[in-house]
């Protein structure tokens, strides 16, 4: 080759390698706004999933909102009643009070005044009033009970929990979940508990409340009329096992795989929106524990959640 042809050669190689590098920065380029717009496309997801998460946890906050309504009418109902009964009790002894006021302006001896008094007494049958008046107080107090556990119920369902962990006892916070379901189990599932002794654990009540919540409205939504819910807790090598069973549907081998995945749902639109299992999840990961599931088409589901004592 004559010098010349080098040249060339080399000229058109310098070209071509340009030519390549401006392909190559054109490629990164592109590649940089692409992963910036993805960037951005993730990072909106990841907004709008928190968004959904936060309406999901409202719209089954509506749901339980109707159920407590429900629950708390109940003895409301009760109370009005029993103090309606109080009023007309009081005006029974205000005319009492009324009829001995006549009965010692009237007397003089002592033995009429005894046999006004004995009189009054029957006439009014005020033995029969005061018993009735106990136990008119005793059942109120039970249904202000009643709608005082409610309302400390839900405030620990709905509370923000950004901050410490706190000492819970998993059992109340057990009971807490049945006593928010009870208006949906109470009509259709049979509940059996069976509460071991456990220590109380470093961890956030609000949120392993609304794990149990999840659980335990699955199960009742996948047994029969008249179905069975079993649930349990034990304390077994240093952790806290809390079992809830049920004798209903049960889970395809198909289905197992996606439980946890958010969205993933059988139930009809409207009826599931999916996310129980998946935020259940992410909760108990928060306390280092975990969820596992035992299930067999036709034969109903256990779900476990694991909780260690030491996190
Ligand atoms: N105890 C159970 N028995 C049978 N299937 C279950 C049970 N628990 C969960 N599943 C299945 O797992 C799916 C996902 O449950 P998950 O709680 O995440 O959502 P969902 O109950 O469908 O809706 P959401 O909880 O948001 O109202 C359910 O749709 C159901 O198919
Ligand atoms: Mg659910």
């Amino acid at each position: 080759m004559s010098e010349t042809d080098y040249e060339t050669a080399y000229l058109r190689e310098k070209q071509l390698r340009k030519q390549a590098e401006q392909l190559l920065e054109d490629r990164s380029r592109e590649l940089f706004l692409a992963n910036e717009q993805l960037k951005e496309v993730n990072s909106n997801l990841q907004e709008q999933q928190q968004i959904v998460v936060q309406s999901e946890k409202m719209a089954s906050l509506g749901v339980l909102a109707a159920g407590v309504a429900h629950e708390i009418n109940n003895p409301l109902g009760y109370i009005y009643s029993n103090f309606s009964s109080l009023v007309e009790g009081l005006q029974d002894i205000q005319r009492l009070l009324n009829y001995m006021d006549g009965v010692i302006a009237k007397g003089e001896t002592a033995e009429s005044l005894r046999d006004g008094w004995r009189n009054a007494l029957l006439q009014f049958d005020i033995a029969y009033l005061l018993s009735d008046y106990q136990s008119l107080a005793l059942e109120t107090i039970e249904g202000l009970e009643r709608v005082k556990q409610i309302v400390a119920d839900l405030k620990s369902f709905i509370r923000q929990e950004d901050g410490e962990k706190a000492p819970v006892d998993v059992n109340d916070c057990l009971r807490g979940a049945l006593n928010i379901l009870n208006n949906q189990t109470k009509y259709h599932a049979q509940v059996e508990v069976d509460y071991g002794e456990l220590p109380v654990i470093q961890g956030y009540f609000g949120k392993l409340n609304q794990v149990f919540t999840n659980l335990i409205a699955n199960a009742n939504q996948a047994v029969p009329e008249n179905g069975l819910i079993r649930i349990s807790s034990r304390l077994v090598d240093g952790w806290i096992e809390v079992a809830v069973s049920d004798n209903g549907y049960g889970i395809s081998e198909e289905h197992m795989r996606h439980l946890f995945t958010p969205f993933f749902t059988t139930k009809p639109v409207g009826e599931g929106t999916g996310l129980g299992l998946s935020i259940s999840h992410g909760m108990v990961q928060e306390h280092g524990g975990e969820i596992s599931v035992k299930s067999k088409p036709g034969e109903g589901a256990t779900f476990t959640v694991r909780l260690p004592v030491k996190a």
